[in-house]
């Protein structure tokens, strides 16, 4: 017999409202992990109507993520807030419609596409570089987490949109400055028990309803930019040069796609591609301050790779760095950004003994399998050479890749992860070939804030020019 939902464990609620005044949004995913020492792999938690069950277990989890989108699918609570704010794209799209963006995304954001406009990356690189520069040379801190989101957002629109943002030089109000209400809105409103914005808009609803108005005007301006490219260029029309470009020719064929499917898409590539990466800089950076012998390893690679210029000039030799690639996959392990992903079952399926009925809401918390010494060893270390391969694949140090998943699994992980892979790549190794960085706010005050993204908090580094 299988375990069903009435047998689950789970914290202690009140009536009616369950755990809901256990819940801090901002410390959520510890709060799950904790739960899931005390109560196990597989537990409920009951947040007013919403009965909710958690999974850490990473057998369990693969298997759901890999039933997509046939037997699993996104909570549809995610898809009805997101489509109320407009946005009708991969993400929180599902069935047939999800294939056809995600086609699209898939070739939009492929490696070829990456080698084609590395030279526009690097532009960004430049930029980012002459910004530490300066402030190392006047000897300031920085508020490093600013200047990634500004790279990132950059690095999004050149290479997707074909558009040229450089947030990075300009000062003040900059577009981040919106993109970063959206993610913690749509966070709190997924774990509102009762939808209170629809009845009554707070203040942080209307900041939040004029970041969402001042996106779109920016995204009408990328698809005005992308229009008037096809018709002055229509050769593009049979060979578009990004995903915008693609997006515009298969809203003109296809009847599937319609033009909030194109801002859709802008949009959550425009927000998946920003936070992500730039949090998971942040991370890095914030790992990194904390072991220098770490930082000189790296500085040995970047030495060797780079040669004698500040950041990578050959797309190729991304490849050679293959301890930056393990710091940032050793960074995603213990400070992953995405470590929570809601799922519904869309019919009732059995894992592993447990049975999960139709239209129940499953919550993944996916940081706690990689943090158990059972899966990675000395798990709370901080161990890039753990993702060095040794001779006949094996890594030194044992692991568990099953229980390691920071970009999703399945038919929907994250189509974005080369391209993420490689900003960090480039960022990490230019820091790195350049400069010492020296944490300033004490390590013990940086906290994780989750908000849909799991982001550190503000802090400030030096960076020491090395000779
Ligand atoms: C370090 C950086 C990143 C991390 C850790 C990350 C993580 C994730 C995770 C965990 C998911 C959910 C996967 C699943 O449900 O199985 C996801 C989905 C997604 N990511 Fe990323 N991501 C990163 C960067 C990016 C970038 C740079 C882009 C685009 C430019 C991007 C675009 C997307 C999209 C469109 C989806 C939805 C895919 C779908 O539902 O089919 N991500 N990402």
């Amino acid at each position: 017999m299988s375990i069903t939902y009435k047998e689950l464990k789970g914290p202690k609620g009140l009536p009616i409202i369950g755990s809901i005044h256990k819940i801090e949004l901002a410390n959520f995913h510890n709060q799950l992990e904790e739960w899931s020492e005390e109560y196990g792999k597989v537990y409920k938690l009951i947040l007013g109507p919403n009965k909710v069950t958690v999974i850490t277990d990473p057998e369990i989890t693969q298997t759901m993520l890999k039933e997509r989108p046939g037997k699993f699918r996104r909570m549809s609570k995610m898809d009805e807030i997101m489509v109320e704010i407009g946005v009708h794209g991969v993400f929180n799209a599902e069935g047939d419609v999800w294939k056809t963006h995600r086609r699209i995304v898939n070739k939009g954001l492929d490696v070829k596409h990456q080698q084609q406009f590395y030279p526009e990356i690097l532009i960004s690189l430049e930029r980012l570089f002459n910004k530490w520069d300066n402030i190392s040379s006047k000897n300031q801190v920085l508020n490093i987490q600013q200047d990634l989101l500004r790279f990132t957002v950059d690095v999004t629109t050149s290479l997707a949109f074909g558009y040229k943002m450089n947030t990075l030089e300009q000062e003040g109000d900059v577009i981040q400055n919106h993109l970063e209400k959206i993610f913690p809105m749509i966070f709190k409103r997924m774990n509102d028990p009762f939808p209170f914005w629809r009845y009554y808009r707070t203040k942080k609803d209307k900041i939040f309803d004029n970041a969402v108005l001042e996106i779109n005007k920016l995204i009408d301006e990328f698809i005005l930019d992308g229009k008037k490219k096809l018709k002055d260029n229509p050769a593009l029309r049979e060979h578009p040069t990004n995903f915008l470009e693609s997006l515009l020719v298969a809203a003109e064929e296809e009847d599937t796609l319609t033009d909030e499917d194109v801002r859709g898409n802008l949009l959550t590539i425009l927000m998946a591609g920003e936070d992500t990466t730039a949090h998971t800089l942040a991370w890095s950076i914030y790992l990194l301050a904390q072991h220098p012998e770490v930082q000189d390893r790296l500085h040995e690679e970047a030495k060797t790779v780079l040669n004698k210029s500040n950041w990578l000039e050959k797309y190729n030799s991304h490849s050679s760095l293959l301890y930056t690639e393990a710091v940032a996959m050793e960074t995603m392990r213990i400070k992953p950004v995405a470590p929570l992903i809601y799922n519904q079952a869309l019919e009732d399926v059995e894992i592993n003994g447990y049975l999960f009925k139709k239209d129940s809401k499953l919550l993944i918390e996916s940081r706690y399998a990689g943090m158990q010494d059972d899966n990675f060893s000395n798990a709370k270390e901080f161990k890039p050479e753990r993702w060095i391969k040794q001779e006949k694949g094996k890594c030194p140090m044992g692991h568990d890749t099953k229980a390691y998943i920071p970009f999703g699994a399945g038919a929907r992980f994250c189509p974005g992860k080369n391209l993420a892979m490689l900003e960090m790549k480039l960022v990490l190794s230019m820091l790195m070939k350049n400069f010492k960085v020296e944490l300033i706010t004490p390590a013990n005050e940086v906290k994780e804030v989750m908000a849909f993204t799991m982001m550190p908090s503000e802090y400030q580094v030096k960076l020491i020019k090395r000779d």
